[in-house]
């Protein structure tokens, strides 16, 4: 099957094209210099924000399914530079949906936990948005565009995504182990529950999704286990065998230019009802990361 991959460089996106090649005929999109994990892909940079690269690219190689994981995940740039937020958000999922809609590809859009608001989480996928800030806005009205443009479409919510790979850019879970072994210690928020996602495991469910269910709408599928920044850092420490300090933080505290949830996290029964590839608890997930982290120190 001839699959493509839009934000192929990023974490998620990454994962995907590494668990895909080899098994289909892949095109992985990006634009940046990184490159997903070394494998079986054809590369081909294009930007989403351009208003029709990615589309072109889609059509040309004739998709028959398509993740679009490419997308601004700066949520305090997307304040600083709305427009290309907009563009690339809402905008590039645009382009992605209308080759989709051509091709009669099926699409699955990746999306996040920030279009709630954060006031009573953890949601379930029928719970109404409410977006706060440029990151949410443009990726709920990127969300609407894959649904209501490529008829056969499926929006995948994820939540905070980290990797151990080490072609994934740093993240909250990757600093943790790096300041932690430093002997330096970590700011964690108290304040802010979530959910998390492993990107080998959020992919995973992500390409069940596109490859193997005709589901159409929105599923959740971060990992299950909703926890506070702080907690999340522990756990990561007690997984590495990592002391150090863990410096509690409000939110209220810090001056952060895009609100963040305080009360999110993803509910995921619907992707544990439905999926072979479920979402993980936070131990197993952890225990996944510290493989990868193994890897990336052997490499
Ligand atoms: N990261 C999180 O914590 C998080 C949380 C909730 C939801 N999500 C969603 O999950 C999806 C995957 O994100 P991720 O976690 O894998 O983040 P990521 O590592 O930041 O990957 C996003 C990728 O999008 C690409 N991109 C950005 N602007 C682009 C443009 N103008 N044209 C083409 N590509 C562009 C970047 O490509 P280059 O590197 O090539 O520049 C980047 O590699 C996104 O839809 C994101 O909104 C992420």
């Amino acid at each position: 099957m001839r699959v493509a991959v839009t934000g192929a460089n990023g974490m998620l996106g990454g994962e995907a094209v590494a668990q895909l090649a080899g098994r289909h005929e892949v095109l992985a999109l990006g634009l940046g210099p990184g490159r997903p994990p070394e494998g079986e892909y054809r590369w081909l940079e294009a930007d989403l924000g351009d208003g029709q690269a990615v589309e072109r690219a889609l059509l040309e190689f004739g998709a028959q399914a398509v993740l679009h994981a490419g997308a601004v995940t700066d949520v305090d740039g997307c304040e600083r530079e709305p427009d290309v937020a907009w563009r690339v958000n809402a905008g590039g999922t645009q382009q992605v949906a209308r080759a989709c809609r051509a091709l009669g590809a099926r699409l699955v859009a990746v999306s996040t936990d920030y279009v709630f608001d954060g006031a009573a989480g953890p949601y379930g996928e029928d719970d109404v948005p409410n977006p706060r800030g440029v990151y949410a806005r443009s990726k709920l009205a990127g969300e609407w565009a894959a649904l209501s443009i490529a008829p056969d479409c499926a929006v995948a919510r994820v939540a905070v995504v980290y990797s151990g790979r080490a072609t994934a850019r740093p993240t909250f879970a990757t600093q943790v182990v790096e300041k932690l072994s430093r002997g330096e210690p970590v700011k964690a928020f108290v304040d802010q529950s979530t959910s998390t996602t492993l990107a080998a495991s959020g992919a995973a469910m992500c390409l069940e999704l596109l490859l193997e269910s005709g589901y159409r709408g929105v599923l959740h599928v971060s990992d299950e286990t909703v926890l506070d920044r702080a907690d999340f850092a522990r756990r990561v420490a007690r997984r590495f065998g990592l002391q150090g300090e863990i410096v509690p933080v409000r939110t209220a505290d810090v001056k952060l230019l895009a609100p963040r949830p305080l009360r999110g996290g993803l509910r995921v029964e619907r992707a544990k009802g439905m999926l072979r590839n479920r979402p993980l608890g936070i131990e197993e997930a952890l225990a996944r990361f510290h493989v990868e982290w193994g890897r990336r120190v052997a490499a």
